[in-house]
């Protein structure tokens, strides 16, 4: 394979995952993954996280290539310890037995219960730095994104932002490894995905990270997955700042669970009035066929949701329960919800999808509207109504927003 400079001494060693079908066995990898992993290759030779344990062979043999046969790598920085990056840290440990493990607290104690290794440790805290002999290696503390271990480190000399999983995203780097060698439009929904789905229930976190790294002078962000950042830092800085304050576009996600049609009328009368209202940006999804990841990356785009589900033994509809249990897991903040349902014996649905907007701390536009069998007068304008005063909420929260 061609050697991928970042700088001169900095360079790129991630692999492609085009196999697996799941990301932690839940979310599904349509355009595949990359875990990508870093090597500052200068008077001593730093890794920066590693991959998954199935890629250790192509990814040793990569390494290689760079630094040669003959040298060791001196320091195994571990900025996160899920698996699909530190997979391959015992092969390190076994190739290059002297290299020295960089992590915090919280990365060793996992260290020894993942992998049973527990020396040749240099622990390290906020703002500790390393010297790699003319280059210095900043550590900055960022828990939480994702996990409690997560660190990010930062070269002094090259300015480049090794930053985890942060900034990351879903997709394959097909070739393009850096953000302007690519069409950014290919993974565009992939990192909101990634984002909404991985990083966003720490949203907090994500602000204390921005704030941290604020003053952080930043030529690349290399994180473990996606394409490498070096022209549009702003853009990825800026949407992570958008997303973790949950700013959202005008719009409306409507997800319907219905197993012979009745709840999914219901849906499309309600998004045709939405849009006769003057929404333009209006998604109905079937929770039954579209996996929930994509459902939630689409939540943190748009301002609405309208959740419908009918009865399944006097309960919701399976597909839909898993959906909000998502929902409520994520922690998903600041949005406006309408709901409705339908049911031809015993109900169910509609009542845990209240249950679920009690409990929420969303605001609730309308009453919600459940209706029994197929469409009839009532049900129908009903639909209209909870179309209409969602309409009505995003037109005010769009004036609100226009400067006087
Ligand atoms: Fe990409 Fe949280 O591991």
């Amino acid at each position: 394979m061609q050697k991928v400079n970042i700088s001169e001494h900095v360079y790129w060693v991630g692999v492609n995952d085009r196999r697996t079908t799941l990301f932690e066995n839940m979310w599904p990898l349509c355009k595949g993954v990359c875990y990508n992993s870093y090597i500052i290759n200068d008077e001593k030779v730093a890794l920066v996280d590693t991959v998954e344990v199935s890629a250790t062979d192509e990814y040793l043999e990569k390494l290689e290539s760079i630094i040669g046969p003959e040298r060791q790598v001196d320091y195994l920085i571990i900025n996160h310890m899920e698996p699909d990056h530190s997979g391959a840290v015992k092969f390190i440990r076994q190739k290059y037995p002297d290299c020295k493990i960089v992590g915090n607290k919280k990365t060793f104690e996992m260290l020894e219960k993942f992998y049973g290794i527990n020396t040749n440790l240099h622990e390290v805290k906020d703002m500790d730095e390393i010297d790699l002999g003319g280059r210095k290696l900043r550590f900055y503390m960022t828990p939480m994104l994702h996990w409690p271990e997560t660190m990010m480190t930062y070269d002094l000399k090259d300015k480049v932002l090794f930053s985890g999983d942060a900034f990351g995203s879903f997709g394959t780097l097909d070739g393009g490894v850096f953000d302007d060698e690519l069409n950014l439009d290919f993974y565009e929904d992939e990192i909101r995905r990634y984002y909404s789905n991985i990083v966003g229930k720490f949203a907090k976190f994500v602000q204390k990270a921005l704030k941290k790294l604020a003053d952080v002078d930043i030529n690349y962000i290399c994180a473990t997955h996606g394409p490498i950042w070096r022209s549009h830092i702003d853009k990825i800085l800026s949407d992570y700042d958008r997303w973790s304050r949950y700013q959202t576009e005008e719009g409306v996600v409507i997800v319907y669970g219905t197993m012979y049609g009745n709840t999914e009328q219901m849906a499309d009368v309600i998004a045709r009035e939405l849009v006769v209202h003057g929404i333009k940006n209006v998604r109905i999804y079937d929770c039954a066929k579209t996996h929930a990841s994509y459902i939630i990356s689409e939540i943190y785009k748009y301002k609405g949701v309208i959740l419908g589900s009918c009865a399944y033994n006097n309960d919701m509809f399976p597909s839909m329960d898993a959906l909000i249990r998502k929902i409520e897991n994520s922690e998903i903040k600041e949005h406006l919800l309408g709901v409705f349902g339908s049911f031809a014996w015993g109900g169910g649905g509609v009542k845990r999808l209240n249950e679920f907007a009690k409990n929420i701390d969303w605001e609730v536009v309308s009453d919600s509207v459940e209706q029994k069998g197929g469409m009839h007068d009532i049900s129908f304008d009903r639909c209209i109504s909870l179309a209409q005063n969602m309409a009505h909420r995003l037109k005010q929260l769009r004036e609100e927003e226009v400067p006087a």
